[in-house]
């Protein structure tokens, strides 16, 4: 199909080179493809993203409305509300054990992949690396190109049913051109949530190596079994003193809509990216930053009834993938999402997933797409529920038994 203008679109002058190091991210080139099977009226169920399905709690939709009959429709403070910077402040303290001052060490974002960018604009430079695990969510590699740099993937491995990042991976990774760690606990896609020792050994790796360490802590309240979130900045001042902690209120509060975040850091860090934040953002709109203050500080309830349930989900998941031949689900600490082990049934993750969809008509997104780290595996979420995920979850069990060899 010829799109209109288009002999006018192919005469544009040569974009900047840095645009050629981007790629969409794999959600939106699988949703792509579903897409078009929809055009030609198949049925699908979608296992793949991580959007929790339940609504955002009452009292905070009741507090953007609020907000907007009392008028507060005008410019944020560029750095974040007040409030909403105090809030956030509490909210570290409160959960995470950490003390940040509102004034100078906390920074609104446009939900964490504002916070990511923006960090990533001011710890590195052309040529520099950021070494980040291998697997991982895949839309990290796009800001760190963009800002000139390069990922440097660290293989994990799969221990005792968990994937663990190793010293020695880190080690052999390594150069005098990196600058930055970047963490992810609970950790999309494996689900590992990294326990203290491990933090621990990660963080002496930054100190002895001088990084910075960049942690996206998105899914924190989304942890299983009596297990805890642990922010990298809690284990030691100096620990704190090089970390860049993102987080978000897209996932913790069901409100991956609303695009608001947060990050905290050193003071010096959080003028740099409040400058780097402004050449592109005002930040998120002023009634949805009350009702982030809102959610941050009211009882937070609703938040262990989120994660009982996707406890919940994630045991159906298990257990209905438990018994099936030539496959394993990996059972994960924390997040939205099981990687199921398909590495027996002797095809890569992207042709299982494609026979999955086009066969079954259920959509996972296959390992490989986290880096290779991943191959030999499929992603499952678990963020929609109900028929959704029953009916997903008999597809999905259907297009693996027809797999087996
Ligand atoms: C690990 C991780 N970080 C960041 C994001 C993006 O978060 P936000 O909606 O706050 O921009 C996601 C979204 O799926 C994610 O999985």
């Amino acid at each position: 199909m010829r799109l209109p203008f288009q002999d006018e679109l192919r005469r544009v002058p040569p974009l900047a080179g840095r645009v050629a190091g981007l790629r969409p991210t794999t959600v939106n080139l699988v949703m792509a493809e579903a897409r078009q099977l929809q055009k030609e009226g198949r049925s699908l169920l979608s296992l793949m993203r991580g959007q929790p399905d339940t609504p955002t709690p009452a009292p905070i939709v009741e507090a953007a409305c609020r907000a907007l009959r009392d008028g507060r429709t005008g410019y944020p403070d560029n750095q974040g509300e007040p409030a909403l910077r105090e809030a956030i402040a509490e909210k570290l303290t409160r959960d995470n054990g950490l003390s940040f001052h509102p004034a100078t060490e906390i920074l609104v974002t446009d939900g964490a992949t504002g916070g990511i960018s923006t960090a990533l604009a001011v710890l590195i430079g052309p040529g520099d690396e950021v070494l980040l695990p291998d697997p991982v969510y895949d839309a990290y590699n796009g800001p760190i190109t963009l800002w000139g740099g390069r990922p440097l993937p660290v293989r994990s491995i799969v221990r005792d049913g968990r994937f663990v990042l190793g010293r020695a991976a880190l080690e052999a990774a390594v150069t005098p051109r990196t600058r930055v760690l970047l963490l992810n606990t609970p950790w999309n896609p494996v689900g590992t949530v990294l326990a203290r020792a491990e933090l621990q050994e990660l963080m002496d790796f930054a100190e002895q190596r001088d990084l910075f360490v960049l942690s996206d802590e998105i899914y924190e309240a989304l942890v299983y079994d009596g297990q805890r979130h642990l922010s990298p900045a809690s284990l030691a001042p100096a620990a704190r003193g090089r970390t860049i902690l993102v987080n978000s209120l897209s996932k913790t509060y069901a409100m991956t809509g609303w695009r608001v975040g947060y990050c905290a850091g050193p003071a010096e860090v959080v003028r740099a990216m409040l400058l780097a934040l402004q050449q592109s953002s005002r930040g998120p709109a002023t009634f949805v930053q009350d009702a982030a203050a809102c959610a941050l500080r009211s009882d937070q309830e609703c938040v262990r009834r989120m994660a009982a349930e996707y406890q919940a989900r994630r045991d159906l998941v298990v257990g209905r993938l438990r018994g099936l031949p030539g496959v394993e689900a990996l059972v994960p600490e924390g997040g939205l999402f099981v990687m199921v082990d398909v590495r027996q049934l002797g095809r890569s993750s992207d042709e299982v997933r494609r026979f999955l969809l086009h066969e079954t008509g259920v959509i996972v997104l296959h390992g490989s797409a986290f880096g290779p780290g991943g191959e030999g595996m499929l992603r499952v979420s678990f963020a929609a529920g109900g028929e959704t995920l029953e009916r997903g979850l008999e597809r999905l069990r259907d297009g693996l038994l027809r797999l087996v060899v």
